[in-house]
């Protein structure tokens, strides 16, 4: 079902950019469609605005999540859903791309960047001045920021509270950050997961004394708590997080498509409808 929505988007697609291209004479050339070479005889039987579109149109971008981490992404039988995946593809839509959705996990989502078999990560990731160093990112689409997940009857009020406590955290998240910044970057009680859930566990069965990670996911989590009761609280120093789109530094032409896209939805109100089907107001 979802197959057969792709390739009538992609028809459309081609469709469109024909007429475009038709009306606009040779517009159209600095297109990334590579000069003939890669055509497949069926497309050669197409004219050739049609042809040279097709090539650009047929691109599929990889795009890589960790999808452990509801209500951004999550694995559902085999399909990728959540709100992360409903905001890519409604960019993509909007900026006339076709992308092919992916669980990767958190940190080989970053080396696929780094080594091409992912060209766009969308993961509820935090864009960071460490981060910008290695990679672009579109303009923001989510605000967050860190809190903290205690056993309901903890006396924990903030982070120092936490000295000399387990904290368990996914490696290489910036909730990670925050617990190195409070207490070392060797910090004893540091304990890092390959991925969300697994720190979440580890809280629920009393390995560790707290969970520190994104908002909205821990608050996922204490709403759909039945037997055990949990809170949530926030540090003070906690500063806002804004989560972005990420790229290969240096992949302009693409991050400009996703910009592109991105602003359409933002303006369109596509965006905030997704917003509320996930949040709420
Ligand atoms: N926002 C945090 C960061 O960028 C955590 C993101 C984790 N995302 C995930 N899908 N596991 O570091």
């Amino acid at each position: 079902m979802k197959l057969g929505k792709k390739w009538l988007g992609a028809f459309t697609l081609t469709v469109g950019l024909g007429i475009l291209l038709a009306g606009c004479g040779s517009a159209g050339s600095g297109q990334s469609a590579p000069a003939g070479g890669t055509d497949t005889a069926a497309s050669n039987q197409a004219s050739t605005a049609t042809t040279a579109t097709t090539a650009a149109a047929d691109k599929v971008y990889q795009v890589g999540t960790d999808a452990a981490y509801p209500p951004f992404e999550k694995m559902e039988g085999d399909k990728l859903t959540g709100f992360d995946m409903d905001v890519i593809q409604a960019v993509a839509d909007a900026a006339g791309i076709k992308v092919e959705l992916k669980h990767t996990g958190w940190d080989p989502l970053f080396n696929g960047i780094d080594t091409g078999t992912v060209d766009i990560g969308i993961s509820a990731i935090t864009i960071t001045d460490e981060r910008k160093q290695k990679y672009d990112f579109s303009e923001p689409y989510f605000e967050a920021t860190q809190l903290i997940m205690v056993p309901e009857d903890s006396t924990v009020q903030k982070l120092a509270d936490l000295q000399g406590k387990r904290i368990g955290v996914q490696s290489a998240t910036t909730g990670e950050q925050v617990v190195k910044k409070a207490f070392g970057d060797t910090y004893d009680g540091l304990k890092g997961y390959d991925d969300t859930p697994s720190a979440v566990d580890e809280l629920f069965n009393g390995r560790v004394d707290a969970v520190v990670a994104d908002n909205a996911v821990l608050q996922d989590y204490v709403k759909k708590l039945t037997d055990k009761k949990f809170k949530l609280i926030k540090d003070d120093s906690f500063e806002t997080e804004n989560y972005g789109i990420m790229v290969k530094k240096g992949n302009a032409e693409l991050l400009g498509k996703i910009n592109e896209g991105l602003n359409k939805i933002k303006e369109n109100g596509k965006l905030q409808e997704i917003h509320k089907q996930y949040f709420g107001e």
